[in-house]
C-alpha cells in the first residue's frame, strides 16, 4: 500500500499534529508525516514533532513583512522538498492567499474549532457561547479562497453544557478536534472520500460526543 505523504503545518503546541502523528504511528494508516512545518520558531510543536523523529522546518513569516506570498512561496518550497502529497493545517494562524490555495487545491486540509459554516475566524467559543447554540463543534474541511470556507470532509458535534465557559468548552471541542482529524485523513488518503469541483463525494464523516 502507498501511504499518502503528509506535511502537518502549525503555528502553536500542535496537539492536533500530534493526534495526526499518533494515528499515522500505525503502519497500516493509509498516510505517513515526512514533514511538520511552522511560522513561528517558538511553535511549541516543532520540538515535540522532531522529538517523534519527524522533519521539521521553520519558515519564520515575520521577516517577509506585508509580502504574503513570497512567504507562502517558501512555506511551499519547504513542503515540495519533503516530496509531500497533502497538506494537513494544523491550527496555522495565518491567512493564506490564493496563491498557496491554488498551489495546493484539493490537497490541503484545514481544522477550524466551530461547525462551519457558523462561527468563521476566532474567538468560537465565546461567539458560539453567546449566541446561545445548544451544539457546538469542530470542522475538517478543504481549503479555499475565503476563509474557514471549503468543502467539508467532516463534523464533530458536542451538546453545550449548562453554565458552561469558554475555556472549558474549548478543551472538549479539541478534544473531539483529535478524533476527527485523524478519521478524516485516513477517509481523504485512502480515497474514501474526494472532492469533485466543490463537493464531497460521498457524506462527510461525522462524529458525536459521548
Ligand atoms: C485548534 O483548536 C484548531 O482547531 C484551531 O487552533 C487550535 C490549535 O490547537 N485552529 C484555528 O482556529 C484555525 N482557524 P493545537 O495547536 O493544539 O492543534
Amino acid at each position: 500500500m502507498s501511504r499518502l505523504r503528509v506535511a502537518v503545518v502549525i503555528s502553536g503546541r500542535g496537539s492536533n499534529m500530534l493526534s495526526l502523528l499518533d494515528a499515522m504511528a500505525d503502519p497500516a494508516f493509509p498516510a505517513q508525516p515526512v514533514l511538520v512545518a511552522a511560522n513561528l520558531p517558538d511553535a511549541g510543536g516543532l520540538a515535540a514533532a522532531a522529538a517523534r523523529g519527524v522533519p521539521t522546518a521553520c519558515v519564520d513569516h515575520r521577516p517577509f513583512g506585508a509580502d504574503r506570498t513570497a512567504f507562502e512561496q517558501a512555506l511551499s518550497a519547504e513542503i515540495e522538498a519533503a516530496e509531500a502529497d497533502c497538506v494537513c493545517l494544523a491550527g496555522f494562524m495565518r491567512k493564506l492567499t490564493p496563491w498557496f490555495v491554488a498551489r495546493w487545491r484539493d490537497r490541503a486540509l484545514n481544522i477550524h474549532p466551530s461547525l462551519l459554516p457558523a462561527f468563521r475566524g476566532l474567538d468560537t467559543h465565546a461567539r458560539a457561547l453567546a449566541a446561545g447554540v445548544a451544539v457546538h463543534g469542530c470542522t475538517v474541511h478543504l481549503l479555499r479562497d475565503d476563509l474557514d470556507d471549503g468543502p467539508i470532509l467532516g463534523q464533530a458535534a458536542l451538546a453545550v453544557r449548562a453554565g458552561e465557559n469558554a475555556d472549558g468548552l474549548a478543551r472538549r471541542v479539541l478534544a473531539i478536534e483529535h478524533r476527527l482529524y485523524p478519521a478524516c485523513l485516513a477517509a481523504w488518503a485512502c480515497g474514501a472520500r474526494r472532492v469533485e469541483g466543490d463537493r464531497l463525494t460521498g457524506a462527510p464523516i461525522a462524529l458525536f460526543e459521548g
